[in-house]
C-alpha cells in the first residue's frame, strides 16, 4: 500500500539514500524522510564514501519532482540546511557545489571548516513519477581531532556543530527542523510561481555562496584542473570560473577548493 508521507529514524543502515531509494522503487510513498545515527556504507560525491560514525545526522528526503529541474533540489538543499544552523551561534555558509562550511577564529585565523554536504540523486522512473534523494550528512557533536597532517590531507578539514557552539543536540530534533526547513522551501517551487522562486533561490544561495569572489582550483570529473576566480554562478547553477587570461569557463561539476582565507 502506497502513502503520502513516510518517516522512519534508524539507529543504523547502510545509506539513508540507498534506504528511501529501494522504498521509492517499491513505491512504498510519495515523499520519504529518512534519518539514522550510524550508516555502514554512507556515500559521498564523486563516488567517494562518506564515514558515518554515531555523532552524526545522516539524512535522506525523497520527494517528487514534478515539472521541477531536479537540480534545483541541491541549492534548495544548501539553504535549508542554512536555515537549521541559522538558529545556532556560528556563521555558516556553502562551498559551490554542496558543502556545508563553518568559519571561526583559531589561534588569530579566521579558518574555514566542513561540517556536512549533500548527495542529491534523481530517480527518473520511479512508480510514482521522477523522484530527487537529497541526502545530507552533517557532523553534529562527533569530536574531530585534527592533527597537522590532517590538515594538509583534507581539501577542506572538518569540524562539527558541537565544537563551534560547544552544545550537544539530538539527531531527532535537527532531523524534525530540517525536513521543515526542506519542505518550506519546497512549496513555491510547485506550481505556478516556479519561475520567480528559482530565480529567488538562485540570488539567495549565491548570496550564502563563499566560493563566490575567491580563489578557486577545479579538479574536473575528467581530471583536467582548472585555476582561477569565481565570478559567478549561472543560471543552469554551474560555478563561473574566470582564468589568468580572462576567459570564463562553465563549470558544471568537479570538486572545488577555495584558496585560503586571509586575516
Ligand atoms: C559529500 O560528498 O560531501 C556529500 C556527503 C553526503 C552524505 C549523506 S549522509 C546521508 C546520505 N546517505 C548517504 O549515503 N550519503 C548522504
Amino acid at each position: 500500500m502506497s502513502e503520502d508521507f513516510l518517516w522512519l529514524a534508524l539507529e543504523e543502515t547502510t545509506s539513508t539514500n540507498t534506504a528511501v531509494r529501494e522504498l521509492v522503487m517499491e513505491g512504498r510513498a510519495r515523499e520519504i524522510v529518512c534519518w539514522a545515527r550510524r550508516q555502514t556504507q554512507g556515500r559521498g560525491r564523486l563516488g567517494r564514501s562518506w564515514l558515518s560514525p554515531e555523532g552524526g545526522l545522516y539524512f535522506s528526503w525523497a520527494v517528487p519532482v514534478g515539472g521541477l529541474l531536479p537540480t534545483w533540489l541541491q541549492p534548495l538543499a544548501g539553504m535549508a540546511v542554512l536555515d537549521v544552523l541559522d538558529a545556532e551561534d556560528g556563521d555558516f555558509g556553502l562551498k559551490w557545489p554542496n558543502d556545508i562550511l563553518v568559519r571561526f577564529e583559531e589561534d588569530g585565523d579566521v579558518v574555514e571548516r566542513k561540517m556536512g554536504g549533500i548527495l542529491s540523486e534523481y530517480l527518473p522512473n520511479s512508480p510514482q513519477g521522477p523522484h530527487v534523494i537529497v541526502g545530507i550528512g552533517l557532523n553534529l557533536n562527533k569530536q574531530v581531532m585534527l592533527l597537522p597532517e590532517d590538515l594538509a590531507k583534507h581539501a577542506m578539514p572538518p569540524a562539527s556543530l558541537a565544537e563551534v557552539t560547544g552544545k550537544s543536540y539530538e539527531a531527532e530534533e535537527i532531523a524534525c527542523s530540517l525536513s521543515h526547513a526542506l519542505r518550506q522551501r519546497f512549496l513555491p517551487l510547485q506550481g505556478e510561481q516556479m519561475e520567480q522562486a528559482t530565480k529567488d533561490l538562485h540570488a539567495a544561495w549565491s548570496k550564502r555562496c563563499w566560493t563566490l569572489g575567491r580563489k578557486v582550483r577545479i579538479l574536473r570529473p575528467n581530471g583536467d584542473v582548472l585555476e582561477g576566480d569565481a565570478v559567478g554562478i549561472g543560471e543552469d547553477l554551474s560555478l563561473q570560473v574566470k582564468d589568468a587570461v580572462g576567459v570564463i569557463h562553465a563549470v558544471a561539476a568537479g570538486d572545488c577548493r577555495h584558496a585560503r582565507l586571509v586575516g
